[in-house]
């Protein structure tokens, strides 16, 4: 603590700012580096530092122990690392975690280096902490913003009580593509839905004031294009023209900046042939000059040195010097920049005022998490026991994982199920699995702690219940761990026959079938994107003697279930959603929550189709005028359609839509007004959206843009008139050259309960 003093004390002395006040570093989120009393003792700090130790601010290492990324396996790098540590060479650390191991860990840099700055922790806090809640992409399609805020403060305040600073969330990535495994950890497909969740999740991760112990610092990943891997298959090439990228990729991360995201993460991937992490038009240009971001951008996990299988530097000292450049600020485990940036500087090959800046950079995101005043703030294993895995947790987790789940599909009203008398079978390895609904990125999250759907229904005592298992999804023995490859059980289907048996003697049969929570996330791309393994067999098989099925489908990705479409009365759409899965799905299914969530991403009928989205361009033959003739754009073999739009979700009731009105405002704005009527028979919510499409513009523009939506709570047969607004900002778009542009001319109108809603009017813009 001595260390810590002493620069408090240089602090007080340089710039009259009382360091035990913690008042003092308080930030308004959008606009910290206003802030006279941040920046004046970060200047005074680094006037202090040398080189090495601004340099030594700039690299992260990885923990000793958990990893989220190819690990080198020798001891001697953990022994260097340590003594990188003691020497004030390493700004922060991730994947630590416990109050204990924190102040561990975080004694040595305050107490045994020369200037004692406190670290940064890092950690993956992607969808809950300990108490896992859905995954992004399932929380996304709950549409519900406050929820996922709130999702979001949670895991901030259990996190920062175990110690982290700082997570590695959100990825605001928008993808087109189902085989990329990483579709489960972003919003989905849309700029417009994404940036509105990015932004809540930013706000509810970093709150008002960033020194609280209970918020931590955001990271808006991955910066940029990431999600627009070739072929789907991640950490694979992007290569996309400037309009998508200002129009559809930048759109997520400059919102989130607005709103005052402190990091942002660069990307693994290649984008029109520069590598991101060395990109100065991304970094510099873009996000630092135009944008005016004023906190740091940590490279992804090796990114740098990944710079040379690139082929884009020669060689480590080659590939730090082009990250430095291009404006990379924080090394996270390629050692680049604590082996070799010191000595580029000295050979005049990067300008020291780069590291300055730098260093800066991070020194203020440390001040304003308050580490200066407290670095052991996040360090109370009191409060540690109190807050982790909190009642309130869970009961929150347990309220977004209703709102995230999608009914696909309802034929006859067989769902809800009856509540007495009833014969249910329960089937499929998924359904019984308390590991798997925890989804990919849950590093904190421990095995075995989700409600299992066959617990869920099991609190629903008035029908009589029996499992069968039919099929494994993993095959036993398989590693099931965050870096393993998983094997899928392809063969073994000897419990099929109990399974059909117990289908044979039910009413309605509930089969819980889709992905291990393993097979999305980082590294877990596919080319099939059915029901993997033996689970479509052995939906058939059931189907064969029962057809009265409700599929619940458990996975992280869209899937493409087309005889399931065509064949299968009720689908539900569950996604991998937690600690309280179970809870939430047997909630659903027995109607004591009427459905609410609304697809965020297209389901194709068959991955030959990807990338499919509904906001895509119209082709100059967009419809055949005669069946025979096959040149218009189209598949012989397939329809262009896809399986569910964007934006679908059926509720228990039904909702109908009229009046569509726009009545035009001063200043080029535009009030839509839409009377919605719940239809049906019983409460439920509806996501009104509101798409527009510009007609014609010095660009071609796509067919729908997602520009408003609305959630609304109706009583049977009551109608409500609901008002969304258009502005320039809505209207416009980005040139080629990235400029917004707003252009006169009309645009259609369309508002409905999905993407292809029908009801429609126009406007026009003058
Ligand atoms: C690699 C991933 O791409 C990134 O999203 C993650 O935050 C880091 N590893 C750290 O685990």
């Amino acid at each position: 603590m001595k260390k810590l003093i002493f620069i408090c004390f240089i602090l007080c002395l340089s710039c009259k700012v009382s360091t035990g006040n913690k008042d003092t570093f308080q930030k308004n989120s959008n606009n910290s580096s206003n802030n006279l009393n941040i920046e004046h003792p970060v200047d005074s700090i680094l006037k202090l530092m040398t080189l090495e130790e601004k340099i030594g601010q700039m690299n992260q290492y990885n923990g000793f122990w958990d990893a989220t990324g190819p690990v080198p396996k020798s001891n001697e790098k953990a022994a260097l690392k340590y003594e990188h540590l003691k020497k004030g060479l390493v700004g922060s650390m991730l994947n630590v975690k416990g109050a204990k191991q924190v102040r561990a860990l975080q004694k040595i840099a305050v107490e045994e280096t020369r200037l004692g700055i406190p670290l940064i922790f890092g950690f993956d806090v992607i969808h809950g902490y300990k108490t896992i809640g859905p995954i992004p992409l399932a929380e996304s399609a709950s549409w519900d913003l406050e929820a996922i805020k709130k999702a979001a403060q949670n895991a901030a305040e259990e996190a920062a009580a175990s110690g982290i600073n700082w997570t590695f969330a959100p990825m605001v990535d928008i993808s087109r593509d189902a085989r990329w495994g990483r579709v489960m950890e972003g919003a989905g497909e849309d700029p417009y839905l994404g940036a509105k969740i990015g932004v809540a999740r930013v706000q509810g991760f970093q709150g008002e004031d960033l020194a609280s112990p209970k918020s931590i610092a955001a990271c808006a990943k991955h910066f940029a294009a990431y999600g627009f891997a070739e072929s789907g298959r991640d950490y694979n090439t992007a290569d996309i023209g400037t309009s998508t990228l200002y129009n559809v990729v930048f759109p997520p991360f400059k919102a989130v900046n607005e709103a005052g995201v402190r990091t942002f993460m660069n990307s693994f991937n290649i984008l029109n042939d520069l590598p991101a992490t060395g990109n100065e038009f991304l970094q510099r240009e873009v996000l630092k000059n135009e944008w005016g971001f004023d906190g740091f951008i940590v490279s992804d996990w090796g990114s740098i040195a990944e710079m040379i299988p690139h082929g884009y530097a020669e060689d480590i000292k080659h590939a730090a010097e082009l990250a430095a450049n291009a404006g990379s600020d924080m090394d996270m485990e390629s050692s680049a920049y604590v082996l070799e940036l010191a000595n580029l500087v000295k050979e005049g090959k990067v300008d020291e005022k780069l590291i300055d800046d730098a260093a800066k950079r991070i020194l203020r995101v440390k001040f304003e998490l308050g580490l200066f005043d407290n670095p052991y703030l996040y360090c109370n294993e009191e409060h540690e026991k109190d807050v982790v895995g909190k009642r309130a947790f869970h009961d929150d987790a347990l309220d977004i994982a209703k709102k995230s789940i999608v009914l696909l599909k309802n034929e006859n009203n067989i769902l809800p199920l009856k509540k007495e008398n009833q014969k249910i079978a329960l089937i499929g390895a998924l359904a019984n699995d308390k590991t798997s609904p925890l989804g990919s990125w849950r590093i904190a999250g421990d095995d075995g702690t989700a409600v299992s759907v066959l617990e869920g229904l099991q609190q629903y005592k008035g029908n009589t219940l029996t499992y069968a298992k039919g099929a494994d999804v993993v095959s036993p023995g398989s590693n099931i761990t965050f870096v393993n490859e998983l094997k899928i059980n392809e063969t073994d289907t000897t419990g099929f026959s109990e399974a059909i048996n117990v289908a044979k003697a039910a009413d309605v049969v509930v089969m819980v079938l889709g992905e291990h929570g393993y097979q999305t996330g980082e590294g877990r791309s596919r080319t099939k994107i059915d029901l993997p393994g033996v689970q479509q067999e052995l939906l058939e098989a059931v189907y064969k003697v029962n057809k009265n099925i409700v599929l619940v489908l458990t996975n992280g990705r869209p899937l493409a279930i087309t005889w399931a479409d065509d064949n299968i009365p009720a689908i539900v759409e569950a996604w991998h959603l937690g600690v309280q899965s179970g809870n939430a799905i047997a909630q659903v299914l027995y109607g004591d929550y009427n459905p609410s969530g609304k697809l965020p991403m297209t389901f194709p009928r068959n991955v030959g189709q990807i990338p499919i989205y509904y906001n895509y361009k119209n082709t100059g033959r967009p419809h055949g005028k005669n069946s025979d003739v096959v040149f218009w754009s189209h598949y012989s073999d397939e329809s262009n359609k896809p399986l569910y739009p964007f934006g679908h979700g059926l509720s228990y009731t039904t909702f109908s839509y009229k009046n569509l009105k726009v009545e035009a405002l001063p200043n080029s704005k535009f009030k839509i007004m839409v009377d919605v009527t719940n239809s049906g028979t019983v409460i439920g919510k509806e996501v009104v959206q509101l798409y527009i499409q510009d007609k014609f513009a010095s660009l071609a523009r796509p067919v729908r843009e997602l520009k408003g939506f609305v959630m609304v709570e109706l009583e049977p047969k009551k109608t409500k008139t609901i008002e969304l607004m258009l502005t320039e900002k809505e209207l416009g778009f980005y040139s080629q050259h990235g400029v917004f542009i707003v252009e006169p001319g009309e645009f259609n109108v369309y508002v409905g309960g999905n993407s292809n809603a029908t009801l429609s009017t126009t406007l026009i813009l003058e």
